[in-house]
């Protein structure tokens, strides 16, 4: 079931209250940067692992027939690699209606170049949200999305822009590159 988080976010932090926004992007905003910001570096943060385990039913899925994009899951130890923005924080309210669908805004330690650690804010996708759909094997999930599309496009394409991504940095994402493996060979079939 679809999930609007956009009143719950903006009640989360006072965004004006920062000398400076930094924002971490783990999935789509990685590679699909349709919005506004002063500077970008790549960056990570630690104890977090992607999973395919969020349901979207407005971008690469519909309402009837879910997609699958990622949220994060706890695992120490687990580093996570990704793209920081610098933004002003008008910028949320595209934000906010972007990732409305079950994410929520966390403050979140993000390591940036030259060892400098920022408290930056993520959107994740937790487990109590009513859009949520879960763990399930690779194969079950590799089959969800490329049966799945949405307003954004072809579901399997926010796997395959995002492996493109991982890859041009040399970034290892086992959950990503074997989900990416399995859309592949069920296109040749
Ligand atoms: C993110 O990219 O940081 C959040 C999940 C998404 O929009 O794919």
């Amino acid at each position: 079931m679809a999930f609007d988080t956009q009143a719950i976010n903006k009640q989360r932090q006072n965004l004006a209250d920062y000398d400076e926004i930094w924002l971490f992007g783990y999935g789509s905003l990685i590679y699909k940067v349709d919005f506004d910001y002063i500077a970008s570096e790549y960056a990570y943060i630690n104890g977090y692992a992607r999973r395919f385990w969020q349901g979207s039913h407005d971008h690469r899925g519909t309402p009837e027939s879910p997609g699958r994009v990622l949220t994060l899951t706890p695992v120490q130890g687990e580093r996570c690699f990704g793209r920081a923005f610098k933004v002003n924080h008008e910028v949320f309210e595209q934000l906010d209606h972007r990732e409305k669908n079950g994410y929520l805004r966390h403050e979140i330690p993000i390591h940036l170049s030259n060892n400098r650690i920022v408290n930056g804010l993520i959107y994740i996708a937790s487990p109590d949200n009513a859009a949520y759909l879960g763990e399930a094997s690779i194969e079950y999930i590799a089959k969800q999305i490329f049966n799945s599309s949405g307003p954004s496009g072809l579901n399997r394409d926010y796997v395959y822009e995002l492996e493109a991504a991982l890859k041009e940095h040399d970034e290892v994402d086992e959950h990503v590159f074997q989900i990416k493996s399995l859309l592949k060979s069920l296109e040749k079939s």
